[in-house]
């Protein structure tokens, strides 16, 4: 990953020597990133939901080396179904959810070996935004592109090696990438710049992908201010894309419970502690009631 990673390395020495070399190390543009639906976090449909389809759409290239498939049961899944619905191959109950590929394969055939996402939204957590939502507009953002070498690129990680693994289930969609970016030529003498460049710091470009990642319309305008990106999807089947936003909520609301499988249980520990507070208050109240009624 080359923008956001270089801007999450920059953002800590930042941080601490509270300044940042002044125009040097300007930050790359990133897209707003959507929330994702965190009230999936601790449903054990969506939990549930979004371990099938992990099992099915990412384990295959990506492993879990930290997750044990009997730890499935924890969100509601029995032996039954973990070993007859889950686990493909002569994996076995008690094992780590890993992978059969190995990474330098991987790496030959993507450029890059898929992480392990066993906490991947862990990982992905920083100052300015949750895992979560990260990984949630990562996966919602893929877009065709007939100029790099899967196909396909990506509004929040540019030239991903990752290829578009909901395509099937998103059906056709087009994209529309708005970039404010510094100008090359910007300074230069005008008298030398061709028809179209201009010595403007900023320039404005937007392109317009078809549904076959075939560039329908680049514009290029001027701009002030600063770095920023957007993007913008059209799907041409809005059903099946919504149906796909869906279940990559509950993908993520899966990544996110192994990442820390003990959040659930402090959630239902806190639940409770609440609720002793609320019944120790009111009986508190009751007895000082009581033992002040003599004395007044
Ligand atoms: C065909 C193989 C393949 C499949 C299937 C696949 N991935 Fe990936 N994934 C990759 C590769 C390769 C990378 C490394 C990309 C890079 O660094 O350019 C990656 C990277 C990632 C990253 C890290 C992005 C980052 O910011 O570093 C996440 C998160 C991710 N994949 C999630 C998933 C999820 C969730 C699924 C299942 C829905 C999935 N992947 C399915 C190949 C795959």
């Amino acid at each position: 990953m080359t923008r956001m990673r270089s801007v999450r390395s920059a953002a800590l020495p930042a941080m601490f020597f509270g300044l940042l070399a002044l125009g040097a190390n300007v930050p790359a543009a990133e897209v707003h990133l959507d929330r994702w639906p965190s009230e999936r976090a601790n449903d054990p449909a969506a939990l549930q939901h979004g371990a099938r389809l992990f099992v099915t759409n990412c384990l295959n290239c990506h492993s879990a080396r930290l997750m044990r498939w009997n730890k499935l049961e924890e969100i509601g899944l029995d032996a039954t179904q973990i070993k007859g619905q889950l686990i493909y191959g002569d994996q076995r109950i008690g094992d780590m959810m890993t992978i059969a590929m190995r990474s330098a394969d991987a790496t030959k055939w993507f450029g890059k070996a898929p992480p392990d996402l066993s906490t991947i939204i862990r990982a992905n957590s920083t100052v300015e935004h949750n895992g979560t939502d990260y990984v949630y507009t990562l996966l919602r953002s893929f877009y065709r592109d007939q100029s790099t070498s899967t196909g396909w690129n990506n509004a929040v990680f540019h030239n991903i090696a990752m290829p578009n693994v909901f395509w099937q289930m998103q059906g056709p969609r087009t994209a529309t990438i708005v970039r404010v970016e510094r100008n090359e030529h910007a300074g230069e003498n005008p008298a030398k710049l061709k028809p179209g460049q201009t010595a403007m710091p900023w320039v404005r470009v937007r392109s317009v992908y078809d549904a076959q990642g075939d560039v329908q319309s680049t514009e290029t305008g001027l701009s002030t201010g600063s770095e920023t990106k957007s993007a913008r999807f059209q799907a041409l089947d809005p059903v099946r894309a919504e149906a796909t936003d869906n279940d990559i909520a509950d993908i993520v609301a899966f990544l996110n419970w192994m990442s820390e499988p003990k959040k659930m249980e402090r959630f239902h520990v806190g639940f409770w502690a609440m609720g002793y507070l609320v019944v120790f208050f009111l009986i508190a109240r009751w007895l000082n009631n009581v033992f002040w009624r003599d004395v007044k």
